[in-house]
């Protein structure tokens, strides 16, 4: 007998659409089905009930709440689709495709893992340093935006007993300069990390592995890109990576979003 894969559409209910800081809200969801996602996972949503805008939006697995079946979703609204997204209210029913991607490896070591989200890259981070305190393994999560204005709260993440260290362009929260330049900090005065898991703008993630290559640290980084399918059928997001002194292409939504480090070639 054919065994039916479980479908991966879901219709979910929104139970709270809340602000979080400046642009960002926090959506909380009635999704059972999506509660055995993995951090670094993402759903790809449909913002809206028109085919305008038609295609889905990703957003990363922010948090899961499995007890009262929920997810978590973080989202900051740059553009028409994720503000149509931001106008739905509680009641409403959302269409979600997922859980997509690969996730971030949860590995146990007895060295700290060093999580680093730059702006908005939090919203997946959030969950891994939850997941890992849940399972008593040791990190630092690392937190980076132009000012405090663009962070959530402490509170956002004490919460979840979670407890970032800070770096603002401006330094008004925490250490003054990029995320990069605390990571580097943290690399030299820290305990040795085993891993780095990163997510953020491109050009935040290329120095958070040059700097894993700098402290023989291995990196897993979270790539972005615009998103059409989100299932490995268009091509519409292939990245370019190094394999055996070659270029080869991947996929973001399907073959990550989560890669080493090492092999993406930020460069092209
Ligand atoms: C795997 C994955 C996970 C993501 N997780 C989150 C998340 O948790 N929270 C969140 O807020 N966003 C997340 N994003 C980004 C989010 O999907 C985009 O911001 C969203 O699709 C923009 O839609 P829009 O219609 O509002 O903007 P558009 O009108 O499509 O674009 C508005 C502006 O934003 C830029 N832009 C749009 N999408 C991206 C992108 N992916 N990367 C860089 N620039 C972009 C455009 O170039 C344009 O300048 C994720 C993206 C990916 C690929
Ligand atoms: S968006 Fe279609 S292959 Fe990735």
């Amino acid at each position: 007998m054919l065994e039916q894969k479980p479908s991966l559409i879901h219709r979910c209910q929104l139970k709270t659409n809340e602000q979080v800081t400046g642009t960002w809200h926090c959506l909380k969801l009635h999704a059972p089905d999506l509660c055995g996602a993995r951090p670094g996972q993402f759903v790809h949503v449909r913002v809206g009930a028109s085919s305008d805008p038609l295609l889905r939006r990703p957003f990363s697995i922010h948090h899961v709440v499995a007890e009262k079946n929920e997810i978590w979703l973080l989202v900051r609204s740059v553009g028409a689709g994720t503000e149509l997204l931001l106008q739905a209210r509680p009641g409403a029913v959302l269409d979600l495709l997922g859980p997509l991607g690969n996730g971030f490896p949860v590995v146990d070591e007895a060295a700290p893992a060093l999580l680093a989200g730059g702006g908005i890259g939090l919203a997946p981070l959030y969950y891994l340093a939850w997941l890992r305190r849940q399972a008593g393994l040791p990190f630092e999560l690392l937190i980076g935006a132009a000012s405090c204005s663009d962070l959530p709260a402490d509170d956002y993440f004490a919460a979840q007993d979670l407890h970032p260290l800070y770096a603002t362009e401006d330094g008004s929260h925490g250490y003054r300069g990029l995320i990069t330049g605390l990571l580097e900090q943290r690399l030299r005065e820290g305990t040795p990390p085993a891993r780095i898991h990163a997510c953020g703008p491109l050009p935040m993630l290329a120095g958070v592995v040059e700097l894993g290559r700098r402290f023989a640290v291995p990196t897993h980084v979270s790539l972005e890109s615009h998103l059409a399918c989100g299932v490995g059928a268009c091509l519409g997001c292939a990245f370019p990576f190094k394999k055996g002194g070659q270029i080869e292409y991947r996929r973001i939504c399907k073959e990550g979003p989560v890669f080493n480090g090492e092999e993406v070639c930020f460069e092209i």
